[in-house]
């Protein structure tokens, strides 16, 4: 039996259109899916929208709809970003789904049933932006002398009846379980604050709303519907099923990623395990919490007019090229700058030059000297040895990196191997070969191919599209494209589709 992986990414709000922002947090959660099932992992890879609360209310108000006729509308948006960025998702989960409010409303019952919910009364700061309470000591006076959050995002005084999460009794059995769970919250940066808050002591968390009426109806209580991030948090278990024991996908839980940007670290770190073994759930295994894009260096943001559709970055550059852009220009947790000029050096340094022309000398080399078959291998020199084990070495490399979410640095490793490639060819000339030693010829325009191989088959995660035209150049049949194929070396003599440029040059370069 395969060992299991899920995957979960945010669920998007449907009040917004969908952005560089969010086509991020799934491109990343997707190349984690693609890379796990092509290690041999049965995937489960979860993405949907969060479509209930007060901010999707307003948004439906705002455009003359009833809320569901609203969200039914702008869903799909998602569904398409997921399409345009080559998202390979298993399921798309909708908060407004029967099978999601049939199991969060579940859990509202563990929950009332274990006592660690009560009804009281709110009295505080709220933001429905960020649909978030927040405490007075976080909050700033903003330009205008209005109190605003920790984002930005201004709040107001709410005072209304509200069932509450015994949270402040969690305290103690969640700084434990991050203690026996160093690995949970990821990078560890963010695992400090979040040790740091929690440390600092937990209130109990308002759980239910009266003000509006858009989101789940607590059981027996009709004046009141539960807190939007416990409806979208609960996204997660619903999905698999849960309670029923023999859903198809029951076995996924607990996740073993939850993939977030910083901005919801809290609700994800802090709220979400409490509540799941508060209600007798597993917690997940690991939150990993990445950084946020600026463009151009300015902050994205409607007012601006800068923010960035995921549609015309990849009408603009193509979408393996802002795949590995997005991945490769900063280090995976840290906050980063998109800027065009960032994203052409690197298509046409690190894709055109690096990779694309390796491919491209080599293959060609393979198609005039070999009568375009794949060459046997030969007697090994020692150059040949240590840049076959470079290759070879990469599988092992990078499955600890991306475990670690660590793609800039799994992508640094590749781009390594790529580069003492292109010197062993400058330094083996098989060109000049030709006369003189046919046979040592073969040899290195088949070690040649053998790194292509390996550098193709590890980076289909992130450029699914070009690195199966690299493989089929390359002739390796479909069904040796995975980690475990790599160690079977492919016959001598198959023949070879011509070589093909696969990285063009972008040709606005970039201005010095
Ligand atoms: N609905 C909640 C999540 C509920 S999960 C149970 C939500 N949705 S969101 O649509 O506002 O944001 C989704 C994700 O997009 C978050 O992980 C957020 O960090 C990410 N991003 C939004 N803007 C971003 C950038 N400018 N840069 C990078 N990621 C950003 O929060």
């Amino acid at each position: 039996m395969k060992p299991k992986y899920y995957i979960t990414s945010p669920i998007y709000y449907v009040n917004d259109v969908p952005h560089i922002g969010h086509a991020y947090t799934s491109l990343a959660c997707d190349v984690l899916a693609r890379w796990k099932r092509l290690d041999g992992f049965d995937v489960f890879f979860l993405t949907g929208t969060d479509e209930h609360g007060q901010k999707v209310e307003k948004a439906a108000a705002l455009a003359g709809l009833d809320p569901q006729a609203f969200t039914d509308r702008v869903s799909p948006a998602f569904l398409e970003m997921a399409r345009i960025m080559g998202i390979s998702h298993d399921d798309f989960i909708r908060t407004t789904e029967q099978r999601h409010k049939i199991a969060t409303t579940r859990l509202w019952h563990r929950l009332e049933d274990a006592g660690e919910i009560y009804l009281g009364g709110y009295e505080g700061w709220y933001a429905v932006r960020d649909e978030a309470f927040y405490d007075e000591s976080e909050l700033t006076i903003g330009p205008d002398g209005t109190r605003i959050g920790p984002s930005g995002a201004p709040v107001e005084w709410v005072v209304e009846p509200s069932w509450f999460f015994r949270l402040s009794a969690w305290q103690d059995r969640l700084l434990e379980f991050y203690e026996k769970n160093p690995d949970f919250i990821a990078p560890v940066s963010r695992r400090n604050e979040v040790l740091s808050f929690v440390r600092g002591g937990l209130k109990d968390l308002s759980i239910s709303r009266t003000s509006f009426k858009w989101g789940i109806p607590v059981p027996g209580q009709p004046a009141h519907v539960m807190y939007v991030w416990v409806d979208a948090l609960f996204n997660y278990v619903s999905a698999t099923g849960w309670p029923d024991p023999d859903a198809p996908r029951a076995n996924f839980w607990p996740a073993d990623l939850h993939m977030v940007g910083k901005d919801i670290l809290r609700f994800h770190a802090v709220y979400w395990p409490a509540l799941l073994m508060a209600a007798g759930l597993e917690p997940p295994h690991r939150v990993f919490a990445h950084g946020w894009w600026t463009i151009e260096g300015e902050k994205m943001s409607k007012s601006l007019g800068n923010v960035i559709a995921p549609a015309d970055l990849v009408g603009a550059f193509g979408l393996d090229p802002v795949r590995y852009f997005l991945l490769r220009e900063v280090p995976f947790g840290n906050d980063g700058d998109f800027s065009r000029r960032a994203v052409v050096s690197r298509m046409n340094g690190e894709l055109a030059n690096d990779l694309g022309n390796l491919a491209q000398r080599s293959l060609s080399l393979v198609a005039r000297n070999t009568g375009g078959r794949l060459p046997p291998r030969g007697a090994p020199t020692e150059e040949d040895l240590t840049m076959l084990a470079a290759a070879e070495a990469l599988p092992g490399l990078l499955r600890g990196l991306f475990d670690r979410q660590a793609f800039h640095e799994a992508l640094e490793e590749v781009w390594k191997v790529v580069r003492a490639a292109n010197g062993y060819v400058d330094h083996q000339a098989p060109w000049a070969l030709r006369k003189t030693d046919p046979v040592r010829m073969a040899a290195v325009l088949r070690v040649l191919a053998d790194v292509l191989r390996s550098v193709a088959t590890v980076l289909q995660p992130v450029m699914p599209d070009s690195m199966g035209k690299m493989l089929d150049q390359l002739g390796v049949p479909e069904e040796a494209r995975d980690i475990a194929a790599l160690a079977r070396p492919l016959p001598a003599g198959i023949p070879l589709p011509p070589p093909q440029g696969i990285f063009p040059r972008h040709n606005d370069e970039p201005a010095s």
